[in-house]
């Protein structure tokens, strides 16, 4: 069988009211050809809603080709991290991600995927916050509550969604690519939303009826839990902005940081070779060498933990990255005391200019050396 090109997401916890009658729907509502295939998360839910939706399967495989994954996992995990679950095993190349309780009617799924086809935006979201859109069955509690969440979203983390709490959307798979996820609580969407910028969005009109059968997973955490996703993601955000784009900026910004780093290492070198020389009475040589300990010392913490910001500081890591810092240091100062050589005895420079040219030389190798094998970063990055 061909693979599959759209992925319906849908997550199940206790659904065995709900799950014959919307994998049917989804069924009917989903042309063959768009060739899709569903994959239901269940929370191993004690009313068997996997066993059911197994047994359909099985009892549908032959004559409609629609392929039911059932994924089972152990516990109860929340929606958002089932969602996320699903994707990961999500054969399409089109995701689309929908509640199993009939709130969200299946048979909107064409016109979103038409919608996301021809606009060549990358996220389509069902909203029941735009023209045409509505809820139905929901105490004026709930409605409220909606919208004081959907309120915070679009002015605390700037989103430009009608409908960012909406549970019903489709998507282009590889625009999560290189993302990471928290998936607490309920709200896949919204994270979505903050962490793939750039991401275009068309929104589609869609009546929410709360459901008929079963009840809601919503539970008394889950205003608590969605204060804690904002706070997590405003700060995601905060970072992100911060965060310089121009690789040129980030590049010679950290390069400034690791010649400053080499100064100070001077300043920490001369100190402490006169500080043993001095006061413990040490052998001027020995002291030189100490100076020299110290320094590469100090300079590889200033540079793991300011230039580069490396903040794992297990022990295995730090040693060997201590280790390879050490030995392109050396490295570094036998070239600078080549290349001194070679421009004053084979150039005929003067001593101040090649010591000048050759310290340039070999502290900026060091920072290639270092940057892409010690700490292992892009070298342009
Ligand atoms: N696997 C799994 N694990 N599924 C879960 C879990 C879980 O921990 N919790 C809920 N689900 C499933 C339910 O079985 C259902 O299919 C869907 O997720 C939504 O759960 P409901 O409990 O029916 O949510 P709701 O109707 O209160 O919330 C709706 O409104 C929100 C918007 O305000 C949903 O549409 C949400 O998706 C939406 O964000
Ligand atoms: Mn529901």
């Amino acid at each position: 069988m061909q693979s599959a090109e759209i992925s319906i997401i849908l997550p199940t916890y206790n659904e065995s009211q709900n799950i014959l009658g919307i994998l049917e729907h989804i069924q009917k509502s989903v042309p063959r050809e768009m060739r899709a295939e569903t994959i239901v998360v269940d929370d191993n839910s004690p009313d068997n809603t996997a066993k059911i939706a197994e047994d359909y399967f099985h009892s549908i495989r032959e004559r409609t080709g629609h392929t039911i994954n059932v994924v089972k996992r152990k516990a109860k995990d929340g929606l958002s991290s089932a969602i996320l679950h699903g994707i990961q095993q999500a054969s399409g190349r089109i995701i689309v991600v929908m509640d199993s309780d009939f709130s969200h009617p299946p048979n909107i799924i064409p016109k979103m995927i038409e919608t996301l086809r021809h606009t060549k935006c990358d996220i389509v979201i069902a909203s029941r916050y735009v023209k045409g859109g509505s809820i139905q069955g929901w105490p004026f509690k709930r409605k409220l509550m909606s919208k004081i969440a959907t309120m915070i979203a679009k002015k605390g983390l700037g989103i430009k969604s009608h409908d960012p709490m909406s549970g019903f959307f489709v998507f282009k798979k590889n625009i999560i690519n290189e993302l990471k996820f928290d998936a607490i609580g309920y709200k896949m969407l919204l994270e979505i939303l903050v962490k793939a910028k750039g991401a275009k969005i068309q929104e589609v009109p869609y009546t929410f009826t709360d459901r008929q059968n079963g009840s809601s997973k919503l539970g008394t955490s889950t205003v608590l839990e969605y204060c804690n996703s904002v706070w997590n993601l405003y700060k995601y955000g905060r970072k992100v902005r911060r965060e310089e784009r121009r690789t040129s900026v980030r590049f010679l910004s950290k390069a400034a940081r690791f010649f400053t780093v080499g100064a100070s290492g001077l300043g920490v070198n001369y100190l402490a070779s006169m500080l043993f020389a001095l006061s413990a009475n040490v052998w001027y040589l020995h002291a030189t060498m100490m100076g020299i300990v110290f320094s590469i010392t100090s300079n590889f913490f200033l540079n793991k933990y300011w230039t580069f910001e490396d903040k794992d500081f297990s022990i295995k890591t730090t040693l060997v990255q201590y280790g390879k810092f050490a030995g392109f240091s050396s490295i570094g100062a036998l070239v600078q005391l080549g290349l001194v050589y070679y421009l004053v005895d084979g150039f005929a420079l003067s001593y101040p200019i090649a010591l000048v040219l050759a310290v340039g030389t070999a502290a900026f190798g060091n920072f290639i050396l270092n940057k892409k094998w010690t700490f292992k970063e892009k070298v342009w990055s």
